[in-house]
């Protein structure tokens, strides 16, 4: 791995503790202002403190968030429907990667649909952002997303990582299923977890603790932590369970008392 690209992982994976706590805000490029992000800077700033990457799109970036902001950034670099589509996550590439350098991110993030009917558009323009991105030592995610007709276990996202990981990701986001194990042993490459749809704040924790369990590096993070009864209190409980490797109970413990917890 060259000295930038190892340089960029670093600052995505922390080397301390060989995990990470990315916060996930680029929901708006396929679901607009979605709860919780409809004042994009109101939400993200006190969470910037306990982030070690924030994932936005090249709009949010430059609308709502500070260029002396001290946070690594992943830049979402796909896209192209909306939740209004019936095609959701037909992406192609919706940032260029001469955008990417721009912006001084440390990664790009792109979604691929395995096992739609879209895969191989989503594949092939992934594949062109993989050696763009690798020209320039940038590392790139890989979000496994996931259509409504598939089934989310072990083999789909052993396959989809396992297909992202092949085609040159240097970090898969995927999502916690039974058997996670699995789909950890067969990626070569370091596998985060998205929240996915907001649960009640412990059983977000314990999802996250399970992951890390199983061989995860961490999570990518956005509705479990941003439309928390209390985001702050959320994002350091997963940072407890990320990084201190502390217990989901012993995480959430640490609520303040009398927050809203759902
Ligand atoms: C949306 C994404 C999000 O970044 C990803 O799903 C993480 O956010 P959340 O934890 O809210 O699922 O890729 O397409």
């Amino acid at each position: 791995m060259d000295w930038g690209m190892a340089n960029r992982m670093s600052k995505i994976i922390k080397p301390k503790t060989g995990k990470t706590v990315m916060l996930a805000v680029d929901h708006g490029y396929f679901m607009g202002p979605t709860t919780g992000l409809e004042n994009l800077k109101k939400t993200v700033d006190p969470l910037i403190p306990y982030a070690d990457t924030l994932m936005l799109t090249r709009g949010a970036l430059r609308n709502y968030v500070s260029p002396d902001v001290d946070i690594p950034i992943v830049l979402r670099v796909s896209g192209g429907t909306s939740i209004l589509n019936k095609n959701l996550l037909h992406e192609g590439i919706v940032a260029s990667i001469e955008e990417a350098i721009r912006l001084n991110v440390a990664g790009v993030a792109f979604s691929i649909l395995v096992g739609s009917e879209m895969e191989r558009d989503t594949i092939l323009a992934f594949t062109e952002m993989i050696d763009e991105a690798q020209l320039y030592g940038i590392p790139v995610v890989a979000v496994t997303a996931v259509g409504k007709e598939m089934v989310r276990d072990a083999r789909y996202m052993s396959l989809a990582s396992r297909i992202a990981a092949e085609l040159g990701a240097q970090i898969v986001k995927t999502y916690y299923v039974d058997g996670f194990e699995q789909v950890v042993r067969t990626c070569p490459v370091p596998i985060v977890i998205a929240g996915g749809k907001k649960l009640p704040e412990l059983d977000a924790l314990k999802m996250a603790h399970a992951a890390i369990k199983a061989g995860a590096v961490g999570v990518d993070m956005g509705r479990n932590i941003f439309q928390s009864g209390d985001p702050v209190a959320m994002i350091k409980a997963v940072r407890a369970v990320v990084h201190e490797g502390a217990s989901p109970k012993d995480a959430f413990a640490q609520f303040p008392k009398g927050k809203k917890r759902r």
